[in-house]
């Protein structure tokens, strides 16, 4: 199974590479490694089994590896949401801003961080996705906007916490929702 490293080890933080494409063999692998992840953490048996957390993102950063790769796997009202993208970027973003209520959390963060992290309301990101094997362009929004950040950011060496205003955890902002 898939080691997922803490926010202990300093590659965590540091920015990935991009990918060339087509992907080398050991990429797709271990990208789609993320994915399958993912999915069987979706199910709480196969979790206290195997002593793992769920997710809904994961990042190669997150698996020791600083390329630019992510997956994706949740599902909500009956709609599966599951990338595998390659080299993904924001290329559109609103000034509206949105967070979730009840804060983030990331399979690679141990540690509670209580506090509001503002993203984009909206996105676009443009991106190669592996599973349907071509360059794509997402519009997300509210959720799947803040999941697809949160793991754009892990490309970066940015962990959720780092937006959380300490002087000021519950801010409320004008601009933004919470959802
Ligand atoms: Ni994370």
């Amino acid at each position: 199974m898939l080691k997922i490293v803490t926010d202990k080890v300093k590659s965590l933080r540091k920015k990935s590479f991009p990918c060339d494409l087509p992907l080398k063999e050991d990429e797709k692998k271990v990208l789609l490694e993320m994915l399958d992840y993912l999915r069987k953490s979706s199910n709480e048996e196969y979790c206290e089994k195997h002593k793992i957390r769920s997710g809904v993102g994961l990042a190669a950063p997150q698996v020791g590896i600083n390329k630019r790769m992510i997956a994706i796997s949740y599902s909500y009202d009956d709609k599966k949401i599951e990338y595998c993208l390659v080299n993904p970027k924001i290329i559109q973003n609103s000034l509206k801003e949105v967070a979730l209520s009840n804060g983030e959390g990331c399979l690679s963060v141990p540690d509670d961080h209580k506090g509001y992290v503002y993203r984009s309301y909206k996105i676009k990101v443009s991106a190669y996705d592996l599973l349907q094997d071509k360059q794509i362009e997402i519009d997300a929004k509210g959720y799947d906007a803040i999941v697809l950040q949160h793991e754009i950011d892990h490309l970066d060496g940015i962990l959720y916490y780092d937006r959380i205003d300490r002087n000021d955890r519950f801010k409320r902002k004008d601009n933004a929702v919470l959802i």
